[in-house]
């Protein structure tokens, strides 16, 4: 594993980028990060909660996480976004969650809280903001990286309310058109951001963003700043 850490500021956001070799490298790299994350969580403060990241990329994370040893009593798990499909729909992210990992591990069923997307963009959200409300600081957030730079429902050319925990999502680019997202504020109220990005589709998104363009996975700053973790991509 080939791990070049190069750090860059963009607006107020701090983004260290980590290059690795192969799609085995990124996935160990990035299983060891959550699950020492998870442990340094239950240490300081007896829970650890993680917002999932939806999309392809983490699936292969997400599998790897299946077989992985945790306290998984203490594991909150949260989604940082879904699209207003029915609950057993093939691409819903919580169902892919659920299939490749969540249903395969012992974290109580109380503790995976799905968002209720199949309710509609409007009334999911509400139910979904309030879920989350409640929430301190988040303990890791994963995220995905758009073609067009996009980060979890947050799209290009789309203004969203940040006075929201969550929020509807009409005409939404990438299909389907209907999701419910947590806004860039709360996804930013966390302790630490691990963004997953794979594949040369990528590559326009990865170098607008180092080259200071205002895409949306900009505007996700916590205060520790966010991890990129990288294949398939070159970091210019
Ligand atoms: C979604 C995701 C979205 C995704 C990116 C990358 O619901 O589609 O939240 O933000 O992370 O579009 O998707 P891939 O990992 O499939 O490239």
């Amino acid at each position: 594993m080939q791990n070049q850490l190069q750090a860059i500021i963009v607006s107020k956001q701090t983004s260290r980028w980590h290059r690795f070799d192969s799609q085995q490298a990124i996935n160990e790299a990035a299983v060891q990060r959550i699950l020492a994350a998870a442990q340094e969580a239950i240490s300081a403060r007896g829970r650890f909660s993680i917002v999932l990241a939806g999309g392809g990329t983490p699936k292969s994370v997400y599998g790897l996480l299946r077989n992985a040893q945790a306290d998984w009593s203490k594991w909150h798990v949260y989604h940082n976004d879904d699209r207003c499909l029915p609950v057993d729909h093939v691409d819903r992210n919580s169902l892919m969650a659920r299939e490749v990992w969540l249903n395969h591990v012992a974290i109580p069923a109380n503790q995976v809280h799905d968002i209720p997307a199949e309710l509609g963009p409007v009334e999911g959200a509400k139910a979904y903001a309030a879920t989350v409300a409640g929430i301190d600081t988040f303990d890791l957030v994963l995220l995905g990286l758009g073609e067009d730079g996009h980060t979890a429902s947050l799209f290009p050319g789309h203004v969203w309310d940040d006075s929201l925990d969550a929020f509807p999502v009409f005409n939404a680019p990438k299909p389907p058109s209907e999701r419910i997202s947590l806004s860039a504020r709360r996804l930013s109220d966390t302790r630490e951001v691990m963004f997953l990005v794979t594949g040369a589709g990528k590559q326009e998104a990865v170098d607008n963003w180092r080259n200071g363009v205002a895409i949306p996975a900009t505007v996700i700053a916590p205060a520790t700043g966010v991890d990129v973790y990288t294949f398939g991509v070159e970091l210019k």
